[in-house]
Protein backbone atom coordinates (compact mmCIF):
# COMPACT_ATOMS: atom_id res chain seq x y z
CA UNK A 1 0.00 0.00 0.00
CA UNK A 2 1.36 2.98 -1.54
CA UNK A 3 0.43 6.50 0.55
CA UNK A 4 1.09 9.74 -0.27
CA UNK A 5 1.88 12.61 1.89
CA UNK A 6 2.06 10.43 5.03
CA UNK A 7 3.59 13.09 7.24
CA UNK A 8 0.64 14.31 8.93
CA UNK A 9 -3.37 14.24 9.49
CA UNK A 10 -4.65 11.79 7.58
CA UNK A 11 -1.68 10.50 5.42
CA UNK A 12 -0.15 9.79 8.91
CA UNK A 13 -3.74 7.92 9.88
CA UNK A 14 -3.70 6.01 7.03
CA UNK A 15 0.14 4.67 7.45
CA UNK A 16 -0.80 3.81 10.87
CA UNK A 17 -4.07 1.90 10.71
CA UNK A 18 -2.86 0.47 7.38
CA UNK A 19 0.05 -1.32 9.33
CA UNK A 20 -1.76 -2.25 11.96
CA UNK A 21 -4.06 -4.49 9.91
CA UNK A 22 -1.41 -5.97 8.05
CA UNK A 23 -0.75 -4.56 4.72
CA UNK A 24 2.88 -3.55 3.71
CA UNK A 25 3.15 0.03 3.88
CA UNK A 26 5.29 2.84 2.12
CA UNK A 27 4.83 5.96 3.79
CA UNK A 28 6.17 8.67 1.53
CA UNK A 29 6.45 12.65 2.45
CA UNK A 30 8.55 15.19 0.96
CA UNK A 31 11.83 15.54 1.62
CA UNK A 32 11.21 18.78 3.97
CA UNK A 33 8.97 16.59 6.10
CA UNK A 34 11.30 13.12 6.12
CA UNK A 35 12.96 14.07 9.66
CA UNK A 36 9.97 15.33 11.15
CA UNK A 37 8.12 12.02 10.10
CA UNK A 38 10.63 9.87 11.09
CA UNK A 39 10.62 11.28 14.62
CA UNK A 40 7.41 9.87 15.02
CA UNK A 41 8.71 6.45 16.38
CA UNK A 42 6.89 4.93 13.55
CA UNK A 43 10.34 1.85 12.64
CA UNK A 44 10.79 1.21 9.17
CA UNK A 45 10.79 -2.45 8.61
CA UNK A 46 10.14 -5.16 6.08
CA UNK A 47 6.54 -3.72 6.65
CA UNK A 48 6.93 -0.33 6.69
CA UNK A 49 9.07 1.96 4.84
CA UNK A 50 9.39 5.78 4.68
CA UNK A 51 10.71 7.20 1.21
CA UNK A 52 10.87 10.81 -0.39
CA UNK A 53 8.09 11.68 -2.60
CA UNK A 54 7.19 15.12 -3.83
CA UNK A 55 4.27 13.94 -6.12
CA UNK A 56 5.00 17.27 -8.09
CA UNK A 57 8.55 16.14 -8.64
CA UNK A 58 8.40 13.42 -11.99
CA UNK A 59 12.35 11.70 -11.12
CA UNK A 60 10.99 11.00 -7.03
CA UNK A 61 7.76 9.81 -8.88
CA UNK A 62 9.59 7.83 -11.10
CA UNK A 63 12.10 6.30 -8.97
CA UNK A 64 9.99 5.23 -6.59
CA UNK A 65 7.97 3.29 -8.54
CA UNK A 66 11.03 1.50 -10.02
CA UNK A 67 12.42 0.32 -6.88
CA UNK A 68 9.01 -1.02 -5.58
CA UNK A 69 8.78 -2.44 -8.72
CA UNK A 70 12.04 -4.08 -8.72
CA UNK A 71 12.14 -4.83 -5.04
CA UNK A 72 9.04 -4.80 -3.66
CA UNK A 73 6.60 -6.83 -5.50
CA UNK A 74 4.76 -3.63 -6.82
CA UNK A 75 1.89 -1.60 -5.71
CA UNK A 76 -1.38 -2.94 -4.99
CA UNK A 77 -2.84 -0.63 -3.26
CA UNK A 78 -2.05 3.27 -4.15
CA UNK A 79 -3.60 5.89 -2.12
CA UNK A 80 -3.19 9.70 -3.80
CA UNK A 81 -3.91 11.67 -0.23
CA UNK A 82 -0.96 14.10 -0.81
CA UNK A 83 -3.15 17.61 -1.40
CA UNK A 84 -2.57 21.27 -0.50
CA UNK A 85 -5.25 24.21 -0.09
CA UNK A 86 -5.06 27.55 -1.12
CA UNK A 87 -7.12 29.95 0.61
CA UNK A 88 -7.72 33.01 -2.38
CA UNK A 89 -10.23 34.32 -4.26
CA UNK A 90 -9.55 33.30 -8.03
CA UNK A 91 -8.66 37.11 -8.58
CA UNK A 92 -5.48 36.88 -5.91
CA UNK A 93 -4.28 33.60 -7.85
CA UNK A 94 -1.24 33.95 -10.04
CA UNK A 95 -0.98 31.63 -12.91
CA UNK A 96 2.63 29.91 -10.41
CA UNK A 97 -0.15 29.45 -7.64
CA UNK A 98 -2.89 28.12 -9.91
CA UNK A 99 -0.03 25.51 -11.50
CA UNK A 100 0.91 24.00 -7.35
CA UNK A 101 -2.61 23.82 -6.74
CA UNK A 102 -2.91 21.41 -9.93
CA UNK A 103 0.10 19.76 -10.07
CA UNK A 104 -0.31 18.74 -6.54
CA UNK A 105 -3.74 17.63 -6.07
CA UNK A 106 -4.56 16.63 -9.96
CA UNK A 107 -1.22 16.29 -12.01
CA UNK A 108 0.59 14.05 -10.08
CA UNK A 109 -1.59 11.82 -8.92
CA UNK A 110 -2.67 11.26 -12.50
CA UNK A 111 0.78 10.45 -12.92
CA UNK A 112 1.53 8.46 -9.95
CA UNK A 113 -1.45 6.30 -10.99
CA UNK A 114 0.05 6.15 -14.34
CA UNK A 115 3.01 4.74 -13.44
CA UNK A 116 1.84 1.88 -11.52
CA UNK A 117 -1.41 1.04 -13.80
CA UNK A 118 0.75 -1.59 -16.05
CA UNK A 119 1.13 -3.74 -13.33
CA UNK A 120 -1.74 -3.49 -11.86
CA UNK A 121 -3.37 -4.47 -15.02
CA UNK A 122 -1.80 -7.53 -15.94
CA UNK A 123 -2.08 -8.65 -12.40
CA UNK A 124 -5.90 -8.15 -13.29
CA UNK A 125 -5.48 -6.67 -9.22
CA UNK A 126 -5.09 -3.19 -7.50
CA UNK A 127 -7.04 -0.50 -5.68
CA UNK A 128 -6.33 3.31 -6.93
CA UNK A 129 -7.94 5.33 -3.63
CA UNK A 130 -7.76 9.25 -4.50
CA UNK A 131 -8.87 11.31 -1.23
CA UNK A 132 -11.08 14.06 -2.98
CA UNK A 133 -13.00 16.43 -0.73
CA UNK A 134 -16.61 17.55 -0.44
CA UNK A 135 -14.47 20.92 -2.43
CA UNK A 136 -14.63 18.31 -5.33
CA UNK A 137 -18.54 18.02 -5.69
CA UNK A 138 -19.35 21.65 -4.47
CA UNK A 139 -17.45 24.85 -4.85
CA UNK A 140 -16.86 28.01 -2.23
CA UNK A 141 -15.40 31.48 -2.16
CA UNK A 142 -11.99 31.64 -1.44
CA UNK A 143 -11.80 27.89 -2.35
CA UNK A 144 -11.60 28.02 -6.35
CA UNK A 145 -8.63 26.63 -7.42
CA UNK A 146 -8.59 23.99 -4.76
CA UNK A 147 -12.28 23.03 -5.75
CA UNK A 148 -11.00 23.00 -9.94
CA UNK A 149 -7.81 20.54 -8.36
CA UNK A 150 -10.34 18.39 -6.88
CA UNK A 151 -13.42 18.69 -9.59
CA UNK A 152 -10.64 17.55 -11.71
CA UNK A 153 -9.43 15.05 -10.00
CA UNK A 154 -13.21 13.46 -9.61
CA UNK A 155 -13.59 13.59 -13.11
CA UNK A 156 -10.49 11.70 -14.35
CA UNK A 157 -11.20 9.32 -11.42
CA UNK A 158 -14.86 9.03 -12.98
CA UNK A 159 -13.58 7.98 -16.24
CA UNK A 160 -10.32 5.46 -14.88
CA UNK A 161 -13.48 3.61 -12.85
CA UNK A 162 -15.05 2.65 -16.71
CA UNK A 163 -11.60 2.25 -17.79
CA UNK A 164 -10.10 0.35 -15.13
CA UNK A 165 -13.03 -2.16 -14.61
CA UNK A 166 -12.81 -4.77 -17.25
CA UNK A 167 -9.19 -5.09 -15.74
CA UNK A 168 -10.05 -5.86 -12.26
CA UNK A 169 -8.58 -2.55 -10.83
CA UNK A 170 -10.74 -0.40 -8.84
CA UNK A 171 -10.87 3.01 -8.42
CA UNK A 172 -12.38 5.10 -5.25
CA UNK A 173 -12.90 8.54 -4.58
CA UNK A 174 -13.17 9.36 -0.66
CA UNK A 175 -15.15 12.58 0.11
CA UNK A 176 -14.12 13.92 3.58
CA UNK A 177 -16.29 17.29 4.59
CA UNK A 178 -14.48 18.83 7.83
CA UNK A 179 -11.99 16.98 9.46
CA UNK A 180 -11.46 18.02 12.98
CA UNK A 181 -7.55 18.34 12.56
CA UNK A 182 -4.66 20.80 12.33
CA UNK A 183 -4.95 21.12 8.54
CA UNK A 184 -6.36 24.88 8.57
CA UNK A 185 -2.64 25.40 9.76
CA UNK A 186 -1.41 24.29 6.54
CA UNK A 187 -3.77 26.84 4.01
CA UNK A 188 -1.23 28.12 1.26
CA UNK A 189 -1.94 31.74 0.97
CA UNK A 190 -0.81 33.96 -2.34
CA UNK A 191 0.72 37.24 -1.48
CA UNK A 192 -2.41 39.38 -2.49
CA UNK A 193 -4.44 36.88 0.10
CA UNK A 194 -2.49 37.64 2.74
CA UNK A 195 -2.74 40.91 2.87
CA UNK A 196 -6.26 41.20 2.06
CA UNK A 197 -6.84 39.05 5.00
CA UNK A 198 -4.81 41.69 6.80
CA UNK A 199 -5.41 44.73 5.83
CA UNK A 200 -7.55 47.06 4.00
CA UNK A 201 -8.66 45.38 0.40
CA UNK A 202 -11.65 44.74 -1.75
CA UNK A 203 -12.15 41.42 -0.62
CA UNK A 204 -11.00 41.36 3.47
CA UNK A 205 -14.45 40.55 3.94
CA UNK A 206 -14.02 36.73 2.22
CA UNK A 207 -11.14 36.21 3.44
CA UNK A 208 -11.85 37.17 7.11
CA UNK A 209 -15.28 35.55 7.21
CA UNK A 210 -14.48 32.75 5.34
CA UNK A 211 -11.02 31.72 7.71
CA UNK A 212 -12.90 32.30 10.96
CA UNK A 213 -15.89 30.11 9.16
CA UNK A 214 -13.90 26.73 8.28
CA UNK A 215 -11.50 27.32 11.64
CA UNK A 216 -14.60 26.96 13.70
CA UNK A 217 -16.14 24.40 11.78
CA UNK A 218 -13.13 22.10 11.61
CA UNK A 219 -12.55 22.52 15.36
CA UNK A 220 -16.02 20.86 15.90
CA UNK A 221 -16.25 18.28 13.17
CA UNK A 222 -16.50 15.04 14.52
CA UNK A 223 -14.75 13.29 11.77
CA UNK A 224 -10.84 13.30 12.92
CA UNK A 225 -8.22 12.21 10.59
CA UNK A 226 -8.55 8.13 12.45
CA UNK A 227 -11.83 8.10 11.31
CA UNK A 228 -11.25 9.13 7.31
CA UNK A 229 -8.62 6.67 7.69
CA UNK A 230 -10.77 3.82 8.76
CA UNK A 231 -13.27 4.81 6.21
CA UNK A 232 -10.89 4.10 3.35
CA UNK A 233 -9.22 1.16 5.01
CA UNK A 234 -13.28 -0.60 5.06
CA UNK A 235 -13.81 0.92 1.16
CA UNK A 236 -10.41 -0.62 0.37
CA UNK A 237 -11.44 -3.97 1.65
CA UNK A 238 -15.06 -3.44 0.81
CA UNK A 239 -15.18 -5.54 -3.07
CA UNK A 240 -18.55 -3.60 -3.44
CA UNK A 241 -17.34 -0.13 -2.82
CA UNK A 242 -19.07 2.84 -5.16
CA UNK A 243 -16.85 5.13 -7.26
CA UNK A 244 -17.75 7.96 -4.48
CA UNK A 245 -17.68 7.16 -0.95
CA UNK A 246 -19.08 10.25 1.54
CA UNK A 247 -16.35 9.75 4.33
CA UNK A 248 -17.55 12.42 6.70
CA UNK A 249 -21.35 13.49 7.60
CA UNK A 250 -21.46 16.48 6.46
CA UNK A 251 -20.16 15.39 2.83
CA UNK A 252 -23.20 13.12 3.66
CA UNK A 253 -25.37 16.08 3.98
CA UNK A 254 -23.98 17.77 0.84
CA UNK A 255 -23.96 15.28 -1.51
CA UNK A 256 -27.91 14.74 -1.21
CA UNK A 257 -28.50 18.36 -1.06
CA UNK A 258 -26.36 19.29 -4.15
CA UNK A 259 -28.03 15.76 -5.95
CA UNK A 260 -31.70 17.04 -4.90
CA UNK A 261 -32.17 20.78 -4.73
CA UNK A 262 -33.01 22.45 -7.96
CA UNK A 263 -29.85 24.44 -8.91
CA UNK A 264 -31.25 27.70 -8.39
CA UNK A 265 -32.54 26.99 -4.96
CA UNK A 266 -29.26 25.14 -3.84
CA UNK A 267 -26.76 28.42 -4.94
CA UNK A 268 -29.40 30.71 -3.82
CA UNK A 269 -29.66 29.10 -0.18
CA UNK A 270 -25.62 28.50 -0.05
CA UNK A 271 -25.04 32.32 -0.95
CA UNK A 272 -27.52 33.41 1.52
CA UNK A 273 -26.04 31.17 3.97
CA UNK A 274 -22.21 32.35 3.54
CA UNK A 275 -20.64 33.77 6.69
CA UNK A 276 -20.86 37.71 6.76
CA UNK A 277 -22.32 38.03 3.55
CA UNK A 278 -24.25 41.38 4.09
CA UNK A 279 -20.52 42.63 4.31
CA UNK A 280 -18.84 41.31 1.06
CA UNK A 281 -18.24 43.44 -1.81
CA UNK A 282 -18.99 47.09 0.79
CA UNK A 283 -15.78 48.60 0.28
N1 LIG B 1 -8.60 18.00 6.61
C1 LIG B 1 -9.72 18.22 5.96
O1 LIG B 1 -10.65 18.85 6.49
C2 LIG B 1 -9.90 17.68 4.57
C3 LIG B 1 -11.15 17.78 4.00
C4 LIG B 1 -11.36 17.31 2.73
C5 LIG B 1 -10.32 16.74 2.03
N2 LIG B 1 -9.09 16.65 2.57
C6 LIG B 1 -8.02 16.06 1.75
O2 LIG B 1 -7.35 15.07 2.50
C7 LIG B 1 -6.00 14.96 2.07
C8 LIG B 1 -5.09 15.00 3.27
O3 LIG B 1 -5.26 16.23 3.91
P1 LIG B 1 -5.02 16.43 5.48
O4 LIG B 1 -6.26 16.96 6.05
O5 LIG B 1 -4.41 15.24 6.08
O6 LIG B 1 -4.00 17.66 5.40
P2 LIG B 1 -2.50 17.83 5.92
O7 LIG B 1 -2.39 17.43 7.34
O8 LIG B 1 -2.13 19.22 5.51
O9 LIG B 1 -1.69 16.76 5.05
C9 LIG B 1 -1.38 16.96 3.71
C10 LIG B 1 -0.19 16.10 3.38
O10 LIG B 1 0.13 16.31 1.99
C11 LIG B 1 1.51 16.49 1.90
N3 LIG B 1 1.90 17.23 0.71
C12 LIG B 1 1.62 18.50 0.36
N4 LIG B 1 2.19 18.78 -0.83
C13 LIG B 1 2.86 17.68 -1.23
C14 LIG B 1 3.63 17.34 -2.35
N5 LIG B 1 3.87 18.20 -3.34
N6 LIG B 1 4.17 16.09 -2.42
C15 LIG B 1 3.95 15.20 -1.45
N7 LIG B 1 3.24 15.45 -0.33
C16 LIG B 1 2.70 16.68 -0.24
C17 LIG B 1 1.91 17.21 3.16
O11 LIG B 1 3.29 17.05 3.35
P3 LIG B 1 4.20 18.13 4.11
O12 LIG B 1 4.13 17.70 5.55
O13 LIG B 1 5.53 17.95 3.48
O14 LIG B 1 3.62 19.48 3.88
C18 LIG B 1 1.05 16.49 4.19
O15 LIG B 1 1.68 15.32 4.61
C19 LIG B 1 -5.78 16.11 1.07
O16 LIG B 1 -5.85 15.63 -0.25
C20 LIG B 1 -6.93 17.04 1.37
O17 LIG B 1 -7.31 17.83 0.25
C21 LIG B 1 -8.85 17.11 3.83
Amino acid sequence: MLITGASSGIGLALAKLGLQRGYRVVATARKSSLSRFRSLGLPESENFLIRPLDVTNADQREALIAELNKHHHGVDVLINNAGIAYRSVIEHMSSADELLQMETNFLGPMALTRLVLPRMRKQRRGCIVNISSVGGMMAMPTMGSYSASKFALEGASEALWYELRPWNVRVVLVQPGFVHSNAFRHIYWTHRGKSALTGQDDYHAYYANMESFVERLMGIAHATPDSIAKKVLRTIESAHAPLRVSATADAVFFSWIRRFLPRRLYHGLLYRGLPGISHWGKN
